[in-house]
């Protein structure tokens, strides 16, 4: 069974700025509701008990979205608005499933899942990515049920343009299992185009075991510098450890660019 999920959160989200120089980019509205809750709905949910948030210093105001009571009372009690009296309810029913921990030097996000194992109880759990939000299907909890049966890690998995290749991490397959889902051979993150295993990349949505704190440890830093979490998944693969990929069926939305993000409010308003 998967009860937690992590979420990193401390990025400082470049791609977006200007909205980012004073903000939480996760905090962004889309379609007239944060970015954030999307997620976190997405993992209540799939059946998730606990989410652990991985924050930094800079980012307070994350954990401020959710212990803002004094804010809330004092409106509440001079306005009795059923709307925000309903917000505020969400906000509180949020604040009971989530933990904080702090990764204050963005060094990447192996380093951000490293931060979360004094919490993780079980064998497995699973992370989030935030930039990557999937609509129209719960892609966490078709992942979780596929984790059930098989009983090993899953990673998201979707086909992108061959020239984009450099800007994901990539699958090397090894034997399909059905249409939506195969054994990963290997991951290799952010490849150039010539030495690319396939277009297959790697969405932020992963089934891990707690197996790869150790892998973690004593990671060193990859691509542009950063301790990435695909460089350890590769080593539990290197061990024998079985990690299924799972070609999601919900619509991808890439809410950490500008393009996407502007994207992503026009298509949830079509829902
Ligand atoms: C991260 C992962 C990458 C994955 C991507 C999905 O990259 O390192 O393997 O394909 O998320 O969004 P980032 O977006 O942090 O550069």
């Amino acid at each position: 069974m998967i009860r937690q999920a992590i979420i990193p959160l401390a990025g400082l989200g470049t791609r977006l700025l200007p909205l980012t120089s004073v903000y939480a980019k996760e905090l962004l509205p889309i379609n007239g509701k944060v970015g954030l809750e999307y997620i976190i709905d997405e993992c209540i949910d799939a059946g998730i008990k606990e989410i652990v948030f991985i924050i930094s210093k800079k980012k307070q105001i994350i954990r401020k979205y959710f212990y803002n009571d004094k804010f809330y009372r004092k409106i509440i009690k001079n306005k009795k608005d059923l709307r925000i009296i309903s917000e505020y309810k969400k906000i509180k029913k949020y604040r009971k499933i989530i933990k904080f921990v702090y990764q204050n030097n963005p060094k990447g996000t192996g380093d951000a899942v490293l931060k979360t194992k004094k919490f993780i109880k079980d064998k497995f759990f699973l992370m989030l990515l935030p930039d990557d939000l999937i609509i129209k299907r719960n892609c966490s909890k078709e992942m979780i049920s596929i984790h059930n049966k098989k009983k090993c890690s899953v990673m998201a998995s979707m086909s992108v343009n061959k020239k984009t290749v450099n800007r994901w991490g990539i699958y090397s397959k090894k034997i399909n299992i059905n249409r939506n889902s195969f054994y990963i051979n290997d991951v290799v993150e952010k490849p150039d185009i010539n030495s690319a295993p396939s277009s297959n990349a790697v969405i932020g949505r992963y089934i891990l075991p707690k197996k790869i704190f150790n892998k973690l440890k004593n990671q060193k830093k990859g691509k542009g510098g950063e301790i990435h979490i695909t460089d350890a998944i590769r080593k539990l693969i290197k061990e024998g450890h079985k990690i299924i990929g799972y070609t999601f069926k919900g619509k991808y939305l890439d809410c950490g660019s500008m393009e996407g993000y502007i994207k992503s409010s026009m298509e949830i308003n079509k829902l």
